[in-house]
C-alpha cells in the first residue's frame, strides 16, 4: 500500500512542467536561508521537456542558488557523450540557470562504474543530511520505461532496488550499456518522489503499476513507496489514459 500518494493527470505537457515549475518554486521558496533544497534529477527524453520550459519560464522566478542538483542515475559514457543524462540536464537547463558549479554532483560516467559507485555514494552522504542513517533527498525526480524501470533498475536486476547500498552499477537488459543508479534504500528516504510519465506509450506499463495486485514483483517502479515522504504522479492525459482509479480531483485542466 502507498502511504501517501498523489495523481496529477494534465491535458498536455506545458500544463504539466507549469505545475511542476510552480511546486518547485514553491518548496524552495519554503527552504530556509541557510538550508538548500537537494533535487535528484531522472534521464532520459521526458525531463528533457520538462528543464527546458524551467529554462524558458523559470530563470528568474526560482532561486537556484539555494537548490543542490544531483542525478538519480547516468549512464557509464563521459559527460559530452549524446547518451549522458548530465549532458541532456546541462544543455536544457544547467547551463541557462545561475547556480553555482559546486552545487551541481554529477555521476562521473567516464569514471570505472564500480569505483564510481562508490564515490557517489561518498557524496550523497557528506552532501546530504540524513533520516534513520540514510541521506534524505527532498526531491527525486523519476521516469517511467516501458517496461516499468524506473532511473536504472530494470525489471531483471530488481534485487538493485533492495541493495544496502546508496549506489549500484546496473547493465541496460537489451543495450548492456552500464549504468549508476540509486538504489530503494535513498529512494524510499526522500521527502518527496516525482514520477513524470507522458506518452501512450507508457499507458499499458502505467495500468499495471497502478494496479497494485498486478504490479508487485515485476516492474521496479512499483517498489518507489518513500516510507517517510509523498508520492506524487504527474501524468499526461495519455499516458494515463488505461487506468481507471482516477478520481475526480486528479486532473488539472489548465
Ligand atoms: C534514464 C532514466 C530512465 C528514464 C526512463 C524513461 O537514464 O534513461 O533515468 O529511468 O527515466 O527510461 O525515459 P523516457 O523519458 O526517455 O521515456
Amino acid at each position: 500500500m502507498i502511504k501517501d500518494q498523489s495523481i496529477k493527470i494534465f491535458p498536455t505537457v506545458e500544463t504539466l512542467a507549469k505545475t511542476f515549475a510552480e511546486l518547485l518554486k514553491q518548496n524552495v521558496d519554503k527552504t530556509d536561508d541557510n538550508d538548500f533544497y537537494s533535487i535528484a534529477l531522472s534521464g532520459g527524453s521526458t525531463p528533457n521537456k520538462i528543464f527546458r520550459y524551467l529554462s524558458e519560464n523559470f530563470v528568474d522566478k526560482i532561486n537556484w542558488k539555494k537548490i543542490k542538483i544531483f542525478f538519480g542515475d547516468e549512464r557509464c559514457v563521459p559527460p559530452d557523450n549524446e547518451d549522458s543524462n548530465y549532458r541532456m540536464a546541462n544543455e536544457s537547463l544547467l547551463k541557462n540557470i545561475s547556480i553555482p558549479k559546486e552545487n551541481i554532483f554529477r555521476i562521473k560516467g567516464e569514471n570505472n562504474p564500480v569505483k564510481e559507485a562508490e564515490r557517489y555514494e561518498e557524496v550523497l552522504k557528506s552532501n546530504l543530511p540524513s533520516l534513520n542513517g540514510i541521506p534524505q533527498f527532498d526531491l527525486i525526480l523519476l521516469g517511467l520505461g516501458e517496461d516499468g524501470h524506473t532511473a536504472s533498475i530494470f525489471p531483471n536486476q530488481v534485487n538493485l532496488f533492495y541493495s544496502a547500498r546508496l549506489c549500484e552499477v546496473a547493465v541496460h537488459p537489451q543495450t548492456k550499456q552500464k549504468r549508476i543508479t540509486l538504489t530503494g534504500k535513498i529512494i524510499n528516504n526522500a521527502k518527496l518522489v516525482v514520477f513524470i510519465v507522458t506518452g501512450k506509450n507508457k499507458a499499458n506499463v502505467l495500468s499495471k503499476i497502478m494496479d497494485v495486485n498486478k504490479s508487485k514483483s515485476v516492474y521496479p517502479a512499483s517498489f518507489v513507496n518513500p516510507k517517510n515522504g509523498k508520492l506524487t504522479w504527474f501524468l499526461d492525459l495519455e499516458a494515463s489514459k488505461m487506468f481507471d482509479n482516477k478520481s475526480n480531483n486528479d486532473v488539472i485542466e489548465r
